[in-house]
């Protein structure tokens, strides 16, 4: 456990709070936001310390407003105000969503799980918290580590993918980029685990809805992300909007309290979502305003957001018996550990002055954008295509600089933006697209530019806008736009040769168009430098790496659609098209992929991705057979080898994926669930071997009883590129 706090931070809050009044310990509760003028509502919070954290952010919809601007100077006056109106010269905090990026715009979270490389989300954190720092910025409303199966949902985006091992490596890995293992660093800001807990399970993907969550898949799937962040000692989290089975988040004890705090020893302060509490009352939980604060603060949260629930009630709350001191001093506590964490009492925040490379920051966005984008599909060798190949670009956002940034980018710089276009043409002089530059009609397209001696090699570049995809934006279909799949069979059916690069935020179902590319570059909404990334890939200067780290769907009637799917009892492993049906089953049930008029085969399934070189596996190898659960239990791990040649004529990254199955225990347990990953490097020819370590970590689950446990019994483990691997050993816990 990294600790937010230590001995000295304790005694010094301890001195603190013993001359803070009622009035000023509720003050550190409540946040104000700044909507971009410094009004006397602020200033009057701020008079009487009534305020002890300040959202640099103007709306309930942040992720899609123009941000609020807001110079340094500005943010260094109101803190300096604030301090000096502060009977016990508490410093404020300033809250923003900094989700992928600040004025650099990395690839979206989802796009950047899929890189399966830490390190580097690790380093585009650092970068950011830089960026983030230097703008005035103290804690940042990210990671999103909402775990999601429903590619309808555009919040999907903005977190891990559908996989909760891979929720807790992205977890670590942002917080230790934004946080960098030492708050009182001028460049390191507080991160905000979010949404606490369950959001990615709204019901039909449709934001803001209920969620119907078992305690048993709320600790197996949801809530392992938010123990990692904890485990990594992030300064903050983020109640959701969300119910869970009848009790909204906001007013959960047993989540928010029982669970985070006293379970995972979360140290650091619990902020309700936007207006959360306010929502508690439209939730039919609460009366008014006041009982949903005294509701919202006896479960276990620290902070209001943007409705003054705490800030206009609090006092009243105690003076009247309803909330206890000890309540507001704990959570009072858990705000200053994060004031002093920074250093706030011991330097003036206002005075840091923070330099950047932005030109490094961008070379490094543009490496992220390459790990992270996925070949799906490369007919023939299709690509990479020579600089000398004529090209024709087309398609709906060729030429966009605003989309491929994603959502929650309004911060970023657009002058930075690279589109296809402008990335293939700066790699080759041999590339053409419709003169004016600028989105035609699938008709134009074709009758104006397409060549029609089908000798052509043509981009089409495909998606869908970053305005239908994260807060408040779920559709009812993921299905590829008609006219795009329109006008990718016209160009297929002049003869020509069509690569696809898709430029989306979610999952498509790419199934109607997927018979007419001869390649699919999956490009996501991968940031400022997308448009270089793909050249990169599709001129082959890069060797794509990526790997699916949410299931495709061939339709959305399929979702949801996930990889770490419990066995049915009566019909087959609809996910894995029947890899798993024994002859009994045949017998007896045959192989049912429980449709009878669609496959539920993904399009293309979790860790799918393809690269220019080929890579081979060996067979898995344990170095012990057999462990006791005593041995397990008090630490002892096993180690599994698995060796991976580079089979192809150039150079390339793989995701060597370990996966486990615990096939008989107290509950179901998944077909497979990844416990571990590692990306190698390998060169032409070159074989590596691969060693994972697995332990009570990597084996346990929580069981009937919420007790996270190994049980005895045969656990097989799977090696190999994706969630379909076979490479099969056995190890035996006694
Ligand atoms: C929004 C989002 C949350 C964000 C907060 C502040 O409604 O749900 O992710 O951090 O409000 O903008």
């Amino acid at each position: 456990m990294k600790n937010l706090t230590n001995e000295k931070i304790e005694k010094r809050i301890d001195d603190l709070l013993a001359k803070m009044s009622l009035e000023e310990k509720v003050g550190q509760l409540h946040s104000i936001n700044y909507g971009g003028e410094f009004t006397d509502k602020i200033k009057n919070w701020l008079k009487k310390g009534g305020a002890g954290a300040m959202l640099l952010v103007d709306n309930a919809l942040a992720g899609e407003a123009e941000a609020v601007r807001v110079s340094r100077e500005k943010i260094n006056e109101m803190r300096r105000f604030a301090l000096e109106n502060s009977p016990s010269k508490i410093p404020l905090l300033t809250c923003r969503d900094v989700i992928h990026g600040m004025h650099t715009t990395y690839p979206i979270p989802l796009a950047q799980a899929s890189a399966f490389n830490p390190e580097m989300v690790r380093e585009c954190y650092r970068a950011t918290g830089e960026e983030a720092k230097a703008y005035g910025v103290d804690v940042s409303f990210a990671p999103m580590l909402d775990v999601s199966r429903d590619p309808r949902w555009g919040r999907c985006i903005e977190g891990p993918g559908e996989d909760p091992y891979v929720g807790e490596v992205m977890a670590k890995a942002i917080v230790d980029g934004f946080q960098d293992g030492d708050l009182s660093k001028d460049t390191s800001l507080g991160a905000c685990a979010k949404h606490f807990v369950g959001y990615g399970a709204s019901e039909g993907g449709r934001d803001y809805n209920r969620t119907e969550i078992s305690e048993y898949t709320l600790r197996n799937v949801y809530l392992r992300a938010f123990r990692s962040a904890a485990e990594s000692g992030i300064a903050s989290a983020m109640s959701s909007f969300n119910e869970i089975s009848g009790v909204p988040a906001t007013a959960n004890r047993h989540t928010m309290q029982e669970i985070l705090k006293d379970e995972f020893g979360f140290e650091g302060f619990v902020i309700a979502d936007w207006l959360a509490i306010y929502q508690l009352i439209r939730q039919g939980v609460a009366e008014d305003i006041a009982e949903a604060a005294a509701l919202a603060k006896n479960a276990g949260l620290d902070m209001d957001m943007a409705d003054d629930a705490f800030g206009e009630n609090l006092v009243a709350l105690v003076n009247g018996g309803k909330v206890s001191e000890d309540i507001i001093n704990d959570a009072v506590r858990r705000v200053l550990r994060v004031k002093f964490a920074l250093g706030y009492f011991d330097k003036d925040s206002c005075e840091q002055k923070i330099e950047y490379d932005m030109d490094a920051h961008r070379a490094l966005a543009r490496r992220m954008a390459g790990e992270c984008m996925v070949l799906l599909k490369n007919e023939n060798a299709t690509l990479p295509l020579s600089k000398d190949t004529p090209v024709y670009v087309c398609g709906p956002y060729a030429f966009d600089k605003r989309i491929i940034n994603g959502s929650w980018a309004a911060d970023g710089d657009l002058s930075y933006s690279v589109s296809v276009a402008d990335g293939m043409s700066a790699k080759s002089d041999k590339v053409c697209f419709s003169n004016d530059r600028r989105e035609l009609s699938v008709q134009d397209e074709i009758l104006r530019f397409a060549p029609r001696n089908g000798k052509q090699t043509v981009v089409v570049v495909l998606g869908e806008s970053d305005k239908v995809t994260g807060e408040n934006h779920s559709v009812e279909s993921i299905e590829i736009s008609a006219g795009q799949v329109d006008l990718v069979k016209r160009l297929k059916r002049m003869g020509n040769t069509v690569v696809g690069v898709v430029l989306a935020g979610r999952p498509l179902a790419l199934t109607e168009a997927e018979p007419y590319l001869d390649a699919i570059l999956w490009g996501w909404h991968s940031g400022c430098e997308t448009g270089n990334a793909v050249a990169d890939i599709i001129y082959g200067d890069v060797n794509p790496s990526g790997k699916l780290a949410m299931t495709l769907p061939a339709t959305t009637g399929q979702i949801p659609l996930y990889y770490n799917v419990t066995m049915s009892g009566r019909t087959s492993d609809a996910y894995y098209g029947g890899r798993f049906v024994n002859g009994d089953d045949e017998k007896i049930y045959g192989y049912n992929n429980m449709y009878d008029d669609m496959s539920a085969c993904p399009l293309y399934h979790f860790g799918y991705g393809l690269s220019y070189t080929t890579f081979e596996y060996g067979a898995p190898v344990v170095d012990t057979a057999e462990l006791s659960l005593d041995q397990i239990n008090s630490g002892k791990a096993f180690t599994v080898k698995v060796k991976v040649k580079n089979t192809g004529n150039r150079e390339g990254k793989e995701t060597v994926m370990c996966f486990i199955r615990d096939k008989v225990a107290s509950m179901m347990r998944p077909i497979r669930e990844l416990c571990a990953f590692e990306k190698v490097t390998l060169g032409t020819g070159e074989e590596r071997e691969v060693e994972f370590t697995l332990g009570f970590n990597q084996l346990s689950f929580y069981n009937a009883e919420n007790k996270r446990v190994v049980e005895p019994g045969k656990i097989e483990i799977y090696t190999g590129a994706d969630c379909y691997a076979e490479g099969n050993v056995n190890v035996k816990v006694v």
